[in-house]
């Protein structure tokens, strides 16, 4: 089998389990402290990806917001902030989201096989769109994107690609941060779909930290043996 990056998964979610309110309102789920955390995680990978939905309903610039954590890249020989990366099978996406247009920064849109002559002409100058297969394949993508150099990707999102990077067991750690309080409205996003997960009751996940931030709390998941070496 190809080799693919080391994946970190980081997901907020409210203490019911939810990634957002049942609106397209973008709902903060983490603290000042907690964004500064996530910063230095960005910092340390070489790509963050997220889901086509959360561009359009977030707007994200995925960039290292510290001057000194970019700086620091920049003396590693990397550019100041990690490469971005979607997934999507339909191509609604307006090229001037800030995904694309915020920083210098590689785009890569990982596209259904039948949309990526949409894909091309809308986006084809603001990022580079590869054919990932229908539905897009996270195996083969994550092994292409091994391919391109990187080495350790963090996924910020939705809950569909949590999902889909879980029940195809191609996460080797979990940072999830609770928030203290509630969204009680199953129109929100939950952290993930339904699947058939690695981690069951037969099957526990190894919690290797637990660390309070302020009034949230982060719990460090290990879900592969590749944990320990990073
Ligand atoms: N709290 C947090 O940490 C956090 C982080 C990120 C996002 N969020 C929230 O999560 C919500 C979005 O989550 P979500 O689960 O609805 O969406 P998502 O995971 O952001 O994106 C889902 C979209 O990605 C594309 N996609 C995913 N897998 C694919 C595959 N295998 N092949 C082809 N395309 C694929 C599809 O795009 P197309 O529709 O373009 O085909 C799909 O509709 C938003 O409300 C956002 O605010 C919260």
């Amino acid at each position: 089998m190809a080799e693919r990056p080391y994946v970190l998964l980081s997901c907020s979610m409210s203490i019911d389990g939810y990634l957002s309110g049942p609106t397209e309102r973008r709902l903060l789920l983490s603290n000042d402290a907690d964004f500064d955390r996530v910063d230095a995680v960005r910092a340390a990978h070489d790509a963050i990806l997220v889901g086509a939905t959360t561009i359009r309903y977030d707007n994200p610039r995925l960039l290292i917001r510290s001057q000194a954590r970019r700086d620091e890249r920049i003396a590693r020989g990397l550019p100041p902030s990690p490469i971005k990366v979607t997934v999507t099978g339909g191509a609604d996406l307006d090229a001037e989201a800030a995904f694309f247009t915020a920083g210098d920064a590689e785009k890569i849109i990982y596209c259904a096989s039948g949309a990526v002559g949409v894909a091309s002409a809308k986006l084809g100058k603001v990022a580079t769109v590869v054919d990932a297969g229908h539905p897009v394949d996270l195996r083969r993508m994550t092994e292409d994107l091994y391919a391109r150099g990187v080495r350790r990707l963090m996924v910020e999102g939705g809950g569909t690609m949590h999902t889909q990077f879980l029940t195809a067991d191609l996460a080797d750690e979990l940072h999830l941060v609770v928030a203290p309080f509630f969204v009680g409205d199953s129109r929100g996003r939950r952290f993930v779909t339904d699947g058939r997960f690695p981690f069951n009751p037969e099957r526990r996940a190894t919690l290797a930290e637990v660390r309070q931030i302020g009034d949230v709390v982060l719990m460090r998941y290990a879900l592969s043996p590749r944990f320990a070496d990073c």
